[in-house]
């Protein structure tokens, strides 16, 4: 699919078919992934990637935004570590373009996903509880989650902001 094709059709799943989607295509979104740009070449991300269904009904409980994830057949978790880029916002922000990478690829290749956040410095708790269930360490971050699967609905249309209420040329 085209670049810009792409990333303007991308838009949040959050239902799914009962259709497995293959290990090689998790594999080409975690590539796509790491293929982001990142603050001084730190490359900070790991992922954690889950198909176990307990597991799952665990993640979708970590808010109350989140029900929807334990019947995508793949939950990503994409995470960073602190070890490789402790300088915050820049390692958030190195994550999230590769998380998005992610949910651009995801759409290229005809599955659904949505970004489901983990990291919300108002309530640490709900990282915590993520860390607890996936076992990650201590210096390893988890940012966000992305449910992936073939999309069983199709999301009403957006009304997206005027581009001319928000650019400024030259000058605020
Ligand atoms: C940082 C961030 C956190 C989000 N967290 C959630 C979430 O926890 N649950 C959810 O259903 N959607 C979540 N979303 C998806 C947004 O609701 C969605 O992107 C927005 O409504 C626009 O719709 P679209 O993605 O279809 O364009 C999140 C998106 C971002 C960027």
């Amino acid at each position: 699919m085209d670049t810009i094709k792409c990333l303007k059709s991308r838009r949040s799943i959050r239902t799914y078919l009962e259709k497995d989607v293959p290990d090689k295509l998790i594999t080409e979104l975690i590539d796509c992934a790491i293929h982001a740009p990142s603050s001084c070449n730190t490359q900070p991300w790991e992922f954690i990637i889950i198909r176990n269904k307990e597991t799952k009904e665990k993640l979708s409980e970590a808010h109350r935004w989140c029900s929807f994830i334990k019947d995508a057949p793949v939950v990503i978790v994409v995470c960073f570590d602190s070890n490789k880029l402790n300088l915050s916002p820049s390692n958030i922000a190195t994550t999230s373009v590769a998380a998005e990478n992610i949910l651009l690829a995801a759409n290229s290749l005809g599955l659904g996903t949505c970004w489901v956040y983990i990291k919300d410095y108002n309530e640490p708790e709900i990282e915590q509880k993520v860390k607890n269930t996936l076992s990650i360490p201590e210096h390893i971050n988890a940012l966000c989650m992305i449910p992936v699967g073939y999309p069983a609905s199709k999301p009403t249309s957006k009304k997206l902001t005027e581009i001319e209420e928000i650019i400024h040329f030259e000058k605020w």
